[in-house]
């Protein structure tokens, strides 16, 4: 780590990290969410900061809380159409985009005013069946010209395969392959195993810290963005 913080140097790099899982209300006391602690992505904003660079976290209300260094520009969003919105309201001029925020494949077709109550949809009248529709491919859908763009997957099969797919169909450089089948790493803890997916071929880096992690994703960037 240290040796890789001496070599990384993003003095003069602008860069836009999201970071955390969004939640998607049902109503005003109930909502879906996923297991994402938003570790990853702010350890990323963080050791981006120390690299040198100008840090844009746009991160959900679960990377509340976490610790962020001073002079990087935080953003809380909740949903993935917010999240959605600030990306592409920040993507100008950026260097680098990170997409590492777990977002809801899925909402609520209807959000509903009030609080729902149990006796409106008994059993006996079928129970209660939830409407998802689903959200925008926040990834996909950010413009790829000026800067380099870095997307995870998360996976608990044929992890490289998949992170090739989404490579090519979301039209990003860099994808960070994240096997989810081993709950002790990964969403909560503060390690992580990934593997670097780019056009170049694939990097398996050892197990390691968040802020491990991240420093090698960033030397990885710094070195494929000559
Ligand atoms: N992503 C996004 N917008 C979405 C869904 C995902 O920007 N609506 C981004 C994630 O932030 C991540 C990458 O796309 O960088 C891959 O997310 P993942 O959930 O692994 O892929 P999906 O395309 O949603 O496919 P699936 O969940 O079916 O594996
Ligand atoms: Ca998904």
């Amino acid at each position: 780590l240290d040796r890789l913080t001496e070599t990384l140097d993003l003095s003069g790099n602008r860069i836009l990290v999201s970071a955390g899982g969004t939640t998607e209300k049902l109503d005003p006391v109930r909502f879906l969410t996923n297991r994402s602690s938003g570790k990853m992505g702010v350890a990323i904003a963080n050791v981006a900061t120390l690299a040198g660079g100008q840090v844009t976290l746009v991160q959900t209300n679960h990377a509340v809380g976490l610790p962020v260094l001073p002079g990087i520009k935080v953003i809380t969003v909740e949903s993935a159409q917010e999240l959605y919105d600030q990306m592409h309201a920040q993507v100008a001029d950026q260097d680098i985009v990170i997409m590492s925020a777990a977002v809801s494949d899925y909402r609520a077709a209807n959000q509903a005013d009030q609080k729902m109550k149990k006796n409106q949809f008994s059993s006996d009248e079928g129970g209660l069946t939830l409407n998802l529709v689903e959200n925008p491919d926040i990834l996909a859908s950010l413009p790829k010209e000026g800067h380099y763009t870095v997307g995870f997957a998360a996976e608990t099969q044929d992890v490289i395969a998949y992170a090739e797919q989404k490579l090519v169909k979301k039209g990003a450089d860099m994808i960070v392959a994240n096997d989810v089948s081993d709950q002790t790493i990964g969403f909560n803890s503060d390690e992580n195993q990934v593997t670097l997916v780019t056009t170049e071929g694939a990097i398996t880096l050892e197990r390691q810290s968040k802020i491990g992690v991240a420093a090698n994703i960033l030397a990885a960037v710094q070195e494929h963005k000559k």
